[in-house]
């Protein structure tokens, strides 16, 4: 659908783990070029103004470029108002923003999460409990390993709940929350007094998420996976209306940052009171280009297309005889596919020797996310290597050749 919009790995392959690390796209190049050109022709000046390289349609320098790009590209990317997003280092920082404003815990003591979270919500919280002096309430998963919404509603009508963390779509097993589900976990919230914070990080860039829509307060993710951006780009939705005062800020969200007061003081644009401290401006220059890229083609029609290509795999899956992790009903999956297979890892180094690039996970898990640059010969050709080597055991044997903690 999109394949001529980013650079592929030689010879001809298969990418299929936009889950992980999304390809880079066509213009990168060019926006890492214009951030060379601009701190070389501008120094300094570049913190107050550099030529509109996002065609934002605004006065951009270094020091606005959080907010532009805010506006511009996550905006329409979550389907939010302007002036209610924010581009932040990593979910991390959003969730320990979130978490260090004091309006929350007003609310309440209890933060009522699931066991499904990434660490930047499950660990991050657990680590600033102590400091916080709340309760983080982790509501296990159902027995097949999904989110238990029932569970998660139980909680949420106990006592002092303050906030609600949950994801869009869970990291480990691939399970999109149907927005019926997300509706009435925000209406339980709310009756509670309760915020509600969503992780998207799988969602973003392959769902027409609609966090307004949803009634979410708050909303997460980064722009690394599908939504082809790579490291250090990430972002948080705040509802237009919440007044939130984080802790974590640094002082580029302050209100004031080059009086050098005595003591901080605070941002009237909520948004820019997450800021830490100096921004790191290179990210930024390849944060969007592949929103640009997602945005162009519709974001309904890159949902469409991802359904159809993961109806694709799921079917030929099944016909391989593998267990699916995710959900087989289409309204419960998003890009994200996970596989049960004995060998996995060994699977994933042969498929790789025949120039097809998925994703194991613990020996016994198989993970692909057919994307935007993919069409159904690239997810038949993935199950074609997969199936005839089940057969023969050609992958039996095969290990990994790059070594190193990342999967
Ligand atoms: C659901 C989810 N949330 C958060 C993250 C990571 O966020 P960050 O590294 O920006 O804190 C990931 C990364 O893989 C993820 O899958």
């Amino acid at each position: 659908m999109l394949r001529d919009a980013f650079f592929h790995p030689e010879p001809p392959a298969v990418e299929l783990r936009a889950f992980t690390h999304g390809l880079q796209p066509r213009t990168v190049p060019a926006m890492m070029q214009a951030f060379a050109d601009d701190w070389r022709a501008r120094g300094v000046d570049a913190w107050n103004a550099v030529p509109d390289r996002w065609h934002a349609g605004r006065n951009t320098g270094w020091w606005n470029l959080p907010e532009v790009l805010g506006d511009a590209f996550l905006a329409p990317l979550l389907g939010v108002p302007e002036g209610t997003a924010i581009h932040l280092p990593s979910v991390h920082a959003a969730v320990a923003g979130v978490l260090s404003s004091p309006e929350v815990w007003q609310r309440g003591h209890r933060l009522v999460t699931t066991a499904g979270e990434f660490p930047s919500v499950l660990h991050t919280s657990q680590r600033m409990q102590r400091l916080l002096g709340i309760d983080v309430d982790v509501v296990p998963q159902t027995p097949d390993g999904y989110a238990n919404v029932d569970g998660l509603i139980e909680a949420i009508r106990r006592p002092g709940t303050a906030l609600v963390a949950f994801s869009h779509v869970g990291f480990a097993t691939g399970e999109r929350l149907p927005n019926a589900a997300i509706r009435e976990i925000v209406r339980e919230a709310h009756a509670a007094g309760a915020l509600v914070l969503v992780d998207g990080y799988h969602a973003t860039g392959s769902l027409a998420i609609g966090a307004e829509a949803l009634g979410v307060d708050l909303y997460t993710g980064g722009l690394l996976k599908e939504a082809c951006g790579s490291a250090g780009n990430a972002y948080l939705y705040i509802r237009d209306g919440l007044d939130l005062t984080p802790a974590t800020t640094g002082w580029f969200g302050g209100g004031d940052p080059f009086a050098f007061g005595l003591a901080p003081d605070v941002h009237p644009d909520v948004r820019r009171r997450f800021l830490g401290g100096t921004t790191s401006v290179a990210s930024l220059y390849h944060a969007v280009e592949g929103v640009r890229v997602l945005l162009g083609a519709g974001l309904d029609r890159v949902e469409a297309h991802v359904a159809a290509l993961s109806a694709r795999a799921v079917a030929r899956a099944q016909d391989a005889g593998l267990r699916l992790v995710t959900p087989g009903d289409p309204a419960r999956r998003g890009a994200l596919l996970v596989m049960e297979l004995d060998g996995a890892d060994e699977m994933v180094a042969y498929l790789k020797t025949r120039h097809v690039y998925a994703d194991g996970r613990r020996g016994r898990l198989l993970r692909i996310a057919p994307f935007v640059w993919n069409d159904a010969a690239d997810v038949d050709r993935c199950f074609d290597v997969l199936s005839d080597a089940l057969g023969t055991g050609a992958h039996r044997g095969h290990r990994e050749t790059t070594h190193g903690p990342v999967t």
